[in-house]
């Protein structure tokens, strides 16, 4: 195996015939605290989390339109990685695409991430963390009322479908244009979500495809029609679900303005919480052993850079465990997981 790195937090005395106990250890800052995300609808009434919360987007809102970290500014990164806006290289016919494939979830894992370190920086909380729309509960198929109670809120959108507003059920099999929906409403709308996700997990957990997307090597064109996984299926119509019901279909309902809406990172932190599910049931052991995914690598701004244009490239490999990016979920039931279908 190759020379790994050493642990930066256990440098020690040096060792010279100049002198004993010679110290040269660079500065360091031990790891970051864990992270704990909350369900968006259990910490409504948390006031001090929720204060915090809108401040820091708010300060991301008001950042100069050229600043990275802007809250505009971070929307575009979603869009430049999947509205065609970067070529592979060596394959300038071939758009960089984040969607349709197995890079699906480790982008917007590290999407997610940069964002909520971002966040963390512009309040000063190293602890903070986003919400996830815990969309797999019962209590959890409306949209989250934080984004949506108070219109004057930094967390407040208007480019949705207010139809869909509470009471509204979501329904994992929403499409616009009338064409496709559970056909369901009330509790039985509810169990029949419940009852979908349940056979995602089933059909999918013997082939790590099935639920996060087909393999997409350097030079390959992401497939729309066929190369996504289930879970990216239901995410889909969660897009379409809140994104307003005309053409176009602004901002969840396009890739290219679906960041300008913060419900878009509590949507993806639920996606992002049910692949840890997925991975657990697997026993934890890694989807694809395939170092074209492995090695597969995004760059982001990170929360450190002081110099504007810098950023950090990383690799799949690194994002697979939560805890490693210093985040975990707070644990909630799984309601579907026991459900009769
Ligand atoms: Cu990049 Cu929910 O999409």
């Amino acid at each position: 195996a190759p020379v790994m790195p050493p642990d930066l937090g256990k440098c020690h005395y040096a060792h010279s015939s100049v002198c004993e106990n010679l110290k040269c250890c660079p500065p360091y800052t031990s790891a970051t605290p864990l992270r704990v995300r909350r369900a968006a609808h259990l910490v409504i009434n948390d006031h001090e989390y929720m204060e915090k919360y809108r401040e820091a987007v708010k300060k991301m809102k008001e950042l100069p339109d050229n600043h990275p970290w802007n809250f505009y500014q971070q929307a575009r990164i979603h869009c430049a990685y999947c509205n065609d806006a970067y070529d592979q290289v060596d394959f300038p016919t071939v758009p960089v695409q984040v969607h349709y494939s197995w890079l699906f979830l480790p982008w917007h894992r590290y999407y997610l991430h940069f964002y909520e370190r971002i966040l963390g920086k512009l309040i000063d909380d190293d602890t903070f963390t986003l919400p996830f729309w815990n969309f797999d509960s019962d209590d959890g198929m409306t949209m989250p009322e934080i984004f949506t109670a108070d219109t004057s809120s930094p967390l407040y959108n208007a480019n949705r479908d207010t139809s869909h507003y509470t009471p509204a059920i979501l329904d994992y099999k929403y499409s616009y244009g009338n064409t496709a929906g559970s056909g369901e409403t009330g509790k039985a709308l509810v169990l029949a979500n419940l009852c979908y996700m349940k056979k995602t997990f089933k059909q999918s957990l013997p082939l790590a495809e099935l639920f996060m997307g087909d393999p997409l090597r350097a030079g390959e064109k992401a497939d729309s029609t066929n190369g996504f996984g289930q879970l990216e299926s239901i995410h889909n119509a969660i897009h379409m679900w809140v994104g307003t019901p005309e053409c176009p279909h602004i901002d969840m309902g396009d890739f290219s303005t679906a960041g300008k809406d913060s419900i878009f990172f509590s949507l993806h932190a639920n996606v992002d919480r049910l692949w840890h599910i997925y991975r657990m049931f697997c026993g934890n052991k890694v989807e694809f052993t395939d170092t074209d995914w492995l090695d597969s690598t995004f760059i982001f701004y990170d929360e450190n850079e002081k110099k504007k244009e810098k950023n950090v490239g990383i690799q799949v490999r690194d994002c697979l465990k939560p805890d490693k990016l210093r985040y975990t979920y707070e644990e909630v039931p799984i309601p579907w997981m026991n459900v009769n279908c």
